[in-house]
């Protein structure tokens, strides 16, 4: 198996796509109304990759890099038209063991069939709240809580297998853990409990809005008692456990108060082609520019080795220090690099 070692010696295994910067969600913590409004420049369709240019890059990064794990993200990547055309390009490439795709779930209605028709594994649908009025303020769009549930009724018909993923502020819906918890036991289906994350510069991040993976351990464990579970390979991000009773598995996804920088094994590819090495990271490699350019795969190929072996990215180890240090640390926003 190939294996290209950064400099702090963290293999390459998966690679996050993101197919879009749109979405038809204005989550506050991600892409805030006030913000991301009607005048927001978002990226034209000219200056999106093909969906031949990913799968050539993609190819690329499963055998010659040792990719082994896609990831489809967006902003909502089922706002990309035609998208279970990519994913057919995609679950063909040799090497690819798993894709999967991060979705609010409102659109699986209309693709879930395809997708898995397609070859698509696997989805994560976020669900911050099951309280309709929260989860409405939360989106930013007003949008019902029905429409993810009926997107999570359409992934099960389809035979697709999945995750749920809640980002948990303090103040905002940690009253929502426990029913969450409960509700996703009963439904059978994996929740992870995301730490609120610092990630763009548009999210007015506050360490005093995180709950941390500590406090949300406690907390579940004092109602549904949960024990820890192995991860399924080095570099996972959620920390996983299951209920004591058997009835299933939870993840907690700990970026701030314990970061999992050190076994990091992913990179981002964002619409536009660039490739980023952390979520974090101010700016990426245009690779767009290049696999224009040239006809040879070779030379691409050499250029993402190159990039992946002078990686030294650590910013969630080191978000104390930055702090300490109040750099003006300019971020990509999450909803431009997928999360
Ligand atoms: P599985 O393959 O199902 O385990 O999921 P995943 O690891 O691909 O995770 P997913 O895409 O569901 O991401 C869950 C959350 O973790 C999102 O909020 C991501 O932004 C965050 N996350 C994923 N990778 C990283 C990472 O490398 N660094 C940080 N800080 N957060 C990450
Ligand atoms: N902190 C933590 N998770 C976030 N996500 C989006 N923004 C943030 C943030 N600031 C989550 C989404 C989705 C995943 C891709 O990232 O809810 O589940
Ligand atoms: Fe859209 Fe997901 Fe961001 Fe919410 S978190 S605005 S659903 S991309
Ligand atoms: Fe990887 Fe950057 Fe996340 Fe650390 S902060 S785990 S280096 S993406």
């Amino acid at each position: 198996m190939v294996s290209i070692l950064d400099k702090r010696n963290r293999p390459l295994r998966d690679l996050r796509i993101s197919v879009t910067d749109r979405c038809n969600f204005r989550c506050t913590y991600c892409m805030p109304a006030e913000i991301f409004g009607p005048d927001y420049p978002f990226l034209n369709k000219e200056e999106l990759l093909s969906f031949e240019e990913i799968e050539r890059l993609a190819k690329l990064f499963a055998k010659d890099l040792g990719v082994v794990k896609l990831r489809i993200t967006g902003g909502e990547p089922l706002m990309r038209k035609d998208l279970p055309i990519l994913i057919e390009k995609l679950a063909k490439i040799p090497g690819i063991e798993d894709i999967a795709m991060t979705t609010n779930g409102t659109l699986l209605p209309i693709y879930a069939d395809k997708l898995k028709k397609a070859g698509l594994q696997r989805v994560t649908i976020s669900l911050d709240s099951l309280d309709p009025e929260r989860f409405k303020r939360m989106n930013g769009r007003q949008i019902s809580i029905q429409k993810v549930f009926d997107g999570i009724e359409a992934a099960k018909k389809a035979g697709l297998a999945i995750k749920v993923n809640m980002v948990v502020q303090k103040g905002v819906n940690e009253q929502d853990i426990l029913p969450m918890a409960s509700y996703f036991k009963e439904a059978g289906l994996i929740l992870r409990f995301i730490e609120f994350m610092d990630v763009g510069n548009t999210n007015k991040w506050n360490l005093e809005h995180v709950v941390t993976k500590k406090e949300i351990i406690e907390l579940i464990h004092s109602e549904y008692p949960i024990k820890p579970e192995a991860p399924h390979y080095a570099g996972e991000v959620a920390n996983r456990f299951f209920y004591e009773d058997g009835s299933g598995e939870i993840g907690i996804i700990s970026s701030v108060s314990d970061a999992f920088c050190g076994s990091c094994n992913r990179a981002r590819l964002s619409a536009r082609g660039e490739l980023f090495t952390c979520l974090f990271a101010s700016s990426g490699f245009d690779l767009k520019q290049m696999i224009r350019a040239t006809e040879d795969d070779q030379e691409i190929t050499k250029l993402l080795k190159e990039v992946w072996s002078n990686r030294h990215d650590q910013y969630s180890a080191e978000r104390e220090q930055q702090k300490a240090n109040k750099s003006n640390h300019k971020k990509v926003e999450m909803s431009y690099i997928g999360g």
